[in-house]
């Protein structure tokens, strides 16, 4: 392997300059030449590409966001866009490709796989942490560190009115985030998409959470975090049917972006670094159309496509938690 190109793809995550950083500095020990196309496949589609070296990601492991850009390329769905790609990289004389990012863009992989001969290896990269095949994915540690940073704040104030909020937290179509979010920051109810049956059962299910929990520990804050998509009609409506539903003021919080920013956690700093040197290991090895990831304290890797192939499931025992001490804190009337 002479040459190895790297890339960061679809919505970045904090841990993701790290992962780049592991890759140029295992490629510079291995003596391999190392590339980094900007903005994610959209870069490979324009052929817009940095030279990466120690000194270019020298004091880059503790930034979030990500140095070479990302994007969401729609466009690279194509035949002729994934040939485009393919002629760009031939042409750089790349034999190794390092995406970094979630689901979608590993299937921008797979996808270029069908025209390029070179090798590709995903590294896991969401704040979401959706992707089948490793316990973490870079990002995740330190998005649910900010959400709860947030809600704590939050709850300081919740307390001095003793008021009831609805916090919205990130996740796309998963519920990672909150279910960490809430229990890590003792709120006191989590909406997650696994766990939704209908929005009359959740509001029953909220109220009486609420109101039991007045009548047995006093009137209080009560804080419900709230997964992004999973109310039908949105956040506007959940509070607003609460608060009818409570003869309350019920005040909410969109957390956003926010989740996506700051400075990567050791722990998404240590997972990013591993599997940036593994990847470039992996490439060395000849491994192609895998993703790696992390399990049990293991590295580990898979085929790109266990990553859309398979759903990932959140743990029995922390859905355990969460209903024990959240959900289903003070029984419900059978
Ligand atoms: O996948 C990461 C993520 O932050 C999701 O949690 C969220 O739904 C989505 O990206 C937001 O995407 P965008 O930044 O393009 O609005």
């Amino acid at each position: 392997m002479r040459k190895i190109a790297v890339l960061t793809s679809g919505g970045d995550a904090p841990g993701m300059n790290a992962a780049v950083r592991a890759v140029v500095l295992a490629c510079e020990r291995a003596n391999i030449t190392v590339i980094g196309y900007k903005y994610g496949y959209n870069g490979l589609l324009e052929n817009n590409w940095v030279s990466l070296c120690a000194r270019r990601v020298h004091n880059l492991i503790q930034r979030g966001g990500t140095y070479l850009h990302s994007g969401r390329c729609l466009e690279f769905k194509t035949e002729d866009s994934a040939k485009t790609a393919a002629k760009h990289l031939n042409e750089e004389e790349i034999e190794g490709l390092v995406v970094i990012g979630g689901d979608g863009s590993f299937r921008g992989a797979e996808h270029l796989s069908q025209y390029w001969q070179g090798n590709i290896v995903g590294i896991p990269g969401t704040i979401d942490n959706d992707i089948a095949g490793t316990d973490a994915s870079i990002g995740f540690y330190t998005a649910v560190q900010t959400a709860v940073d947030s809600i704590d704040k939050v709850r300081d104030t919740a307390d001095a009115f003793e008021r009831v909020f609805v916090v919205e937290v990130m996740g796309r179509h998963a519920g990672f985030l909150a279910l960490n979010a809430a229990v890590a920051s003792a709120s006191n109810y989590a909406v997650l998409p696994e766990l939704f049956q209908n929005e009359a059962s959740c509001i029953r299910d909220i109220v009486h959470q609420v109101r039991t929990r007045s009548e047995t520990v006093g009137h209080d804050s009560f804080i419900i975090v709230v997964a992004e998509n999973v109310w039908p009609d949105g956040l506007d409506d959940l509070s607003t049917r609460l608060a009818d539903s409570l003869s309350l003021e019920v005040k909410q919080v969109t957390l956003g972006h926010v989740q996506r920013g700051g400075s990567p956690t050791p722990e998404d700093r240590m997972l990013a670094t591993k599997l940036g040197v593994y990847a470039v290991e992996r490439l060395i090895h000849g491994e192609t159309n895998i993703m790696l990831g992390e399990q049990k304290g293991v590295l580990c890797q898979h085929p790109l496509s266990y990553a859309w192939k398979n759903q990932k499931q959140i743990a029995v025992d922390d859905i355990n938690i969460l209903n024990n001490l959240l959900n289903d804190r003070f029984a419900r009337p059978s």
